[in-house]
């Protein structure tokens, strides 16, 4: 299997391995295994040029990882058009709390803010940000409607959910372009989604696949295989993967070239 993969049926292609940024902007309210301070600009710098250099060309960030999207918007000043970026609407993180929105209103809002935030004139794609109600966010709050409103004005590209559920994750799968979903060794409750977006080309980015850090120290090698795991579903699009250490980077990125050589 190849390294660079179509995302789903959007026609853009993106690499087997994104970095995940939720490191680059906030470090409070977060459920890793050891605490950290904020890279500095040199540091996130260096981080990305890495990330660029290991053939990754997709990021992804939130309004909800505090700074993440205001700080790419300055560090990726010139070669925008080189990365996929994925953002979010519907969760805000400040003073050290979540809260949800999914209305149209602040969907629109929230969109023209990523984009102000990340200086940029179009996003790749625009996740709902779930908080577990994933059902009725997709059947009562018209944030989808406002989200392929975006995408025929041509502020984003493609649209869907970063889903909890296992019914909300089924029918996203439908209606959606591209789903975050949870996936590793110890959380597999989200296959029959990945099941269901493979059936509808639907493109799949699986957050959380080395379980935010904590992996299990009684398997030999775990990062090889949740990569396996993840990128020997069918249906996976990416892993997109969060670290700040640029060993790790490397480390991810050569047990999920390994992973596609099977
Ligand atoms: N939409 C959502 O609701 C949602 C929720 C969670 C996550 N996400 C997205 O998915 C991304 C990934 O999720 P995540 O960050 O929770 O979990 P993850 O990618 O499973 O794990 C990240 C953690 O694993 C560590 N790590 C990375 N590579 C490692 C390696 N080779 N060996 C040992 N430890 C390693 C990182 O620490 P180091 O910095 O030390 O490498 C970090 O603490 C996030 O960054 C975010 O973009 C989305």
């Amino acid at each position: 299997m190849s390294w660079m993969r179509p995302l789903g049926g959007t026609g853009t292609d993106v690499s087997a391995i994104g970095l995940g940024t939720v490191k680059l902007g906030r470090n409070s309210g977060v459920k890793y295994p050891q605490g950290f301070e904020l890279p500095n600009d040199h540091q996130a710098r260096q981080l990305l040029d890495q990330t660029k250099d290991l053939g990754i060309n997709l990021l992804d960030t939130a309004p909800a990882y505090g700074s993440s999207e205001e700080r790419l918007g300055g560090l990726l000043r010139g070669d925008r058009n080189d990365w996929v970026i994925v953002s979010k609407v519907g969760e805000e993180f400040s003073e050290g709390r979540s809260r949800y929105e999914f209305s149209p209103e602040h969907t629109r809002f929230s969109v023209e803010r990523s984009l102000g935030r990340l200086r940029c004139e179009h996003i790749d794609v625009v996740l709902i940000h779930s908080n577990g109600d994933d059902m009725e966010i997709l059947q009562h709050y018209g944030t989808l409607d406002a989200l392929a409103e975006l995408k025929q004005r041509g502020l984003i590209g493609s649209y869907g959910m970063s889903v909890k559920t296992l019914s909300g994750g089924l029918e996203a799968a439908k209606c959606c372009d591209v789903l975050m979903v949870t996936y590793n060794p110890t959380q597999q409750e989200q296959e029959p989604v990945l099941q269901a977006c493979h059936k509808h080309t639907t493109g799949v980015l699986i957050k959380k696949a080395l379980s935010s850090g904590h992996l299990n120290p009684a398997v030999p090698d775990p990062v090889q295989a949740s990569m396996n795991l993840s990128l020997g579903n069918d249906a996976t699009s990416a892993v997109v993967v969060g670290t700040l250490s640029e060993s790790h980077l490397r480390s991810n990125v050569a047990a999920a070239r390994k992973a596609l050589e099977y």
